[in-house]
């Protein structure tokens, strides 16, 4: 007799309606309410999605209570100790580390794409100075499709390929043009001979009038930073680059989608929302009038750089970034500065709180991240250009994933209607 296959049995209406189970690999089991509608004429409502699963992947995993990341199987930890963000780039995309031969030639595909279209600088021109570096990525990503005609069509996998490749060529050059144009610096170009994070640092920190020299702990930081944030399975910024993807949108106005989310001060625009507040609170004896403020739900306020839907053990990537915070900061020989000592006092004393500890909020990935890249010397509003950088390539894995699906759907989720019933039009005279 064959196995019979799980399902969880729905009553609703006099009706019992059997859903189907999906064994993922690992993780809990996932209820197929597919055909939840057209057998039962019911909707489930899951607002923010916290028990939704949108889509089948098999990029990224993470276990929120045991604090584990994993890119195509390998913990995070082990990734950020031995390998580098280009490996991880190639082991995201193609889902395999590469041989030696493999990640020779991906280095090369990457480099010959790192510049871009000369006219692109007229267009940066057209921003204002002082425009924030993710207002003027998520035009100038955009405007990539005005650029590259000959990588639009999403059917065809060599197009998917070439627009892929550019965009995490591209991104840094980008997001390094963003910050010399608010400095009114001159643009600096890529440099083929160094590393990924060697090449973004000095695009951002070299000037015409010195010979640049790389720091190699600093390149050693950047490239952890970008590792760690490559990707993050189905966050925000992924989601909506996916939901934008499912319209057949091309792949660089997808990507310019992912950016305008990822700018959001709950997500990727915490790191910047985090060294503002510390700034803020300035010195370590207003730190409890912050903690109160945190804990008063009428304030509005939270402290940023603390908490996570998924993780709620801790951010093994704020483990990883610790570390990397005190190597940077040893470094430079940063002991005494206030932002400093108020992050640490900050996080030891919230670690201890009560309110912290029951609702199981840890200092993520932000909260240190931000304090390795104002010790860098980049200012805030670069830090979530970083961010952008370095989870292009988990946006166009996870595009390039949807795309290749054989039955891909638009995606278009229904609501629960709470407006007004049909009601009849009023003239105007008569309300
Ligand atoms: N400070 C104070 N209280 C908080 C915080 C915080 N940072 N985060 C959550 N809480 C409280 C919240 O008020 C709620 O309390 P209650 O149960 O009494 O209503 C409880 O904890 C659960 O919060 P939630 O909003 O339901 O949790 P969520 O999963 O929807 O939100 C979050 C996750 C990351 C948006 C949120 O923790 C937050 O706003 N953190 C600050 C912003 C931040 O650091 N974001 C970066 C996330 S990591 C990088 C990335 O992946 O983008």
């Amino acid at each position: 007799m064959a196995d019979k296959k799980p399902v969880a049995t729905l009553s609703y209406n006099g009706k019992s309606i059997e859903l189907p189970i999906l064994s993922p690999t690992v993780g809990p089991d996932v209820v197929d309410i597919r055909q939840l509608y057209a057998d039962a004429d019911l909707f489930t409502f899951d607002p923010g999605f916290t028990s939704t699963a949108a889509c089948e992947s098999s990029i990224t995993y993470i276990d929120g209570d045991k604090g584990e990341l994993l890119y195509r199987g390998y913990p995070i930890e082990q990734l950020a100790d031995k390998s580098n963000h280009l490996e991880v780039c190639y082991l995201l995309m193609y889902g395999e580390l590469p041989t030696p031969a493999q990640l020779a030639d991906f280095h090369q595909r990457i480099t010959r794409h790192t510049m871009v279209n000369e006219q692109m600088h007229f267009f940066f021109r057209g921003f204002r100075r002082d425009s924030h570096p993710m207002a003027t990525m998520v035009g100038v990503v955009g405007a990539m499709s005005a650029f590259y005609h000959d990588s639009l069509d999403i059917n065809d996998p060599w197009h998917r390929e070439v627009a892929s490749i550019r965009m995490i060529a591209k991104l840094p050059t980008i997001a390094a043009m963003a910050f010399k144009y608010s400095l009114g610096q001159p643009f600096v170009y890529p440099r083929n001979e160094l590393s990924y994070a060697g090449n973004f640092l000095r695009m951002c920190f070299a000037v015409p009038t010195e010979d640049f020299v790389l720091n190699p702990v600093l390149e050693k930081a950047m490239d952890r930073i970008m590792m760690l944030h490559a990707d993050h399975e189905q966050n925000a910024s992924t989601s909506t680059v996916r939901l934008a993807g499912s319209s057949g949108a091309n792949p660089f106005a997808c990507i310019a989608s992912g950016i305008a989310c990822l700018w959001g001060p709950a997500h990727g625009g915490a790191n910047q929302a985090c060294l503002e507040m510390l700034r803020e609170i300035g010195t370590v004896d207003r730190i409890p009038e912050y903690i109160a403020k945190a804990k008063d739900k009428n304030s509005g306020f939270r402290l940023m750089g603390f908490g996570h839907r998924v993780y709620k053990n801790f951010d093994p990537r704020a483990k990883v970034m610790k570390e990397s915070a005190d190597e940077v900061l040893e470094l430079l020989g940063i002991h005494n500065n206030p932002t400093l000592q108020v992050a640490k006092e900050l996080e030891r004393i919230a670690l201890q709180d009560d309110y912290f500890v029951s609702k199981k909020l840890y200092p993520n990935v932000d909260f240190y991240s931000g304090i390795i890249l104002e010790a860098m010397g980049f200012p805030t509003s670069m830090f979530t250009p970083i961010f952008a950088i370095s989870r292009t390539v988990g946006w166009i894995s996870q595009w390039k994933e949807m795309i290749a699906e054989k039955n891909l759907k638009i995606g278009r989720p229904r609501q629960l209607y709470i407006g007004e019933p049909r009601r009849d039009y009023v003239d105007v005279t008569r309300r």
